[in-house]
């Protein structure tokens, strides 16, 4: 048996991150993953692969489309998706060895094999090889991530209905994809295979796509992707799928009821959300329970048990990465008896299609179900010198702000290069910027960011070059 300071289980964001911190400052620390790498869901089949194929789809869409011929550069270029996906294997597996150096130079023990609360302070791991380790820690962080929400009736075989992880490495370009969810991983794996030659259909259960997205952003984004092909069947519900050798029929209805309907194609994503993941962690021995959702609450990252913590898409907010990190560092400065907090109105969301959407804060819909007073300041990329020259104008930003105090509530953004962007909102947010703080700081001409100034300009109505 060893013992430890901390013991995390799970090496994700959260737990790679926590395990990190934790050797930072000075705590013994080994972190349990029983995948064959690090990064959990984020690098090995989550933001890095699905980033690294959105990259490079553009590109060739960029070069095999109008896009490059209008720029004078003529091209006529082929697809080796074979190439495509090794590039961002070879990404991968060069950011999943980056983890193991981090362990390596902050002292974090990377036990591997699979983790179970085994009474107070036990944590049991069972290895590939059916081996048994013996964990003692005084503190215990569960980061155990999240899996695919299934979908009663449509059955995921990761051949020919597919979830995520098989939409990530598909060995041919489906003729017709059909995507179940319009939410973030639907409309970035969606876009991906359009880009490279597929016809893609998204069915959403509601009728907007989603969800949780400011409705004008929503739309707009919507409106960018039917233009570049993509169809959206939305109000619709899939109950059913069956696979006939190369393809799969789909049963729709209407989600208001309604005759049913018969959708073809040869393969389908599956991606309405995904569910906290405790399978084999063995809460019960630990006193633990989830939620009917499957997940485990926390107080300041604290669980119901003294000395057990929890991070992460396992726990309540946004399945984001950057998330489970701010959590991780937050969790483990109060395991070292600091001080630390979250501030959950500060965290962004990106959607990386074409164009991008950012956000942070409420959107207008929060803000009136709040009764909030508000001000608007709204920005095209079509009046922005630097997106016009690029030819790529598409969308918008938008900052809302207090009416009265003119505190920054909420930044909403569609068009290019807006996720890179975002940070100087979020940066903004945390000091209680005013929208009057952003709309006198000079901006750097010409670049995109020049358009968060005049959004920030238009909250007391003095946009100047629109
Ligand atoms: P995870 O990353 O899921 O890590 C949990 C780890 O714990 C896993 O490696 C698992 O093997 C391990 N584990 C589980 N149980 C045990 C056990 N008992 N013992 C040992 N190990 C265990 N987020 C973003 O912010 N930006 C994006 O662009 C983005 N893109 C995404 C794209 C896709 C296709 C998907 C699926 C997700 C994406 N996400 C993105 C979400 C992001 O991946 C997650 O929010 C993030 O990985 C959560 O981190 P985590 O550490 O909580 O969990
Ligand atoms: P999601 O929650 O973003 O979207 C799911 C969509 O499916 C919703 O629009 C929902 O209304 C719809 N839906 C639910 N049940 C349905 C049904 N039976 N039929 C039809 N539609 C249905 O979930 P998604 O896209 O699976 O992503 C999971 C998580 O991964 C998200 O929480 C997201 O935060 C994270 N993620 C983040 C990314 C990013 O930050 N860029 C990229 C990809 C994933």
């Amino acid at each position: 048996m060893t013992a430890y300071d901390v013991v995390v289980i799970g090496g994700g964001p959260g737990g790679y991150n926590a395990a990190i911190r934790a050797g930072q400052l000075g705590l013994k620390v080994a972190c349990v993953e029983g995948r064959e790498t690090l990064g959990g869901t984020c690098l090995n089949v989550g933001c890095m692969p699905s980033k690294a194929l959105l990259h490079a789809s553009e590109l060739y869409e960029a070069a095999s489309g109008k896009e490059f011929a209008s720029l004078g550069i003529e091209v006529k270029p082929k697809l080796n998706l074979l190439q495509m996906m090794k590039q961002k294997d070879e990404s991968v597996a060069g950011l999943t060895k980056g983890i193991e150096f981090l362990f390596r130079k902050n002292k974090v023990d990377w036990i591997k094999g699979w983790g179970t609360l085994s009474g107070a302070g036990q944590v049991l791991v069972t290895a590939a090889d059916g081996s048994l380790i013996q964990l003692q820690a005084k503190d215990i962080v569960i980061a155990t991530g999240s899996e695919p929400t299934p979908l009663p009736g449509v059955a995921i075989d990761n051949q020919r209905i597919l979830d995520s992880t098989g939409a990530l490495a598909l060995p041919e370009v489906p003729k017709h994809l059909v995507v179940i969810g319009a939410g973030v991983i639907g409309l970035e794996l969606g876009s991906v295979w359009r880009r490279l030659g597929s016809a893609v259909t998204v069915v959403e259960y509601l009728d907007r796509i989603c969800p949780g997205l400011d409705d004008e952003t929503a739309k707009t984004l919507q409106r960018a992707l039917s233009k570049q092909g993509m169809k959206f069947q939305l109000g619709s519900k899939v109950s059913g799928a069956v696979v006939k050798g190369q393809g799969v029929e789909l049963s729709l209805e209407p989600a208001a009821g309604g005759a049913a309907q018969v959708l073809e194609c040869d393969y389908v994503l599956v991606a309405i959300g995904r569910r906290p993941y405790t399978e084999g962690l063995g809460l019960e021995s630990a006193g633990l329970t989830t939620d009917k959702r499957g997940m485990l609450a926390n107080d300041h990252h604290k669980t119901a048990v003294p000395g057990i913590w929890v991070i992460g898409d396992v726990t309540s907010g946004l399945m984001l990465a950057h998330k489970a990190e701010d959590e991780a560092i937050a969790c483990v400065e109060r395991i070292a008896g600091r001080s630390a907090e979250v501030n959950y109105n500060v965290i962004p969301s990106v959607i990386y299609t074409k164009p991008e959407v950012a956000c942070v804060g409420l959107t207008e819909e929060q803000l009136k179900e709040a009764g909030r007073s508000y001000r608007v300041g709204k920005f095209p990329f079509t009046a922005n010198s630097r997106a016009k020259i690029n030819h790529e104008a598409e969308g918008f930003v938008k900052v809302l702000a207090d009416e009265r105090t003119d505190e920054i509530l909420g930044v909403h953004m569609v068009g290019p290069s807006v996720s890179e962007m975002i940070g100087e909102y979020c940066v903004a947010m945390e000091f209680a910027a005013s929208a009057e703080d952003i709309a006198l700081i000079c901006h750097p001409h010409p670049t995109r960011s020049e358009a968060l100034r005049q959004a920030a300009m238009g909250v007391d109505g003095w946009i100047m070059q629109a």
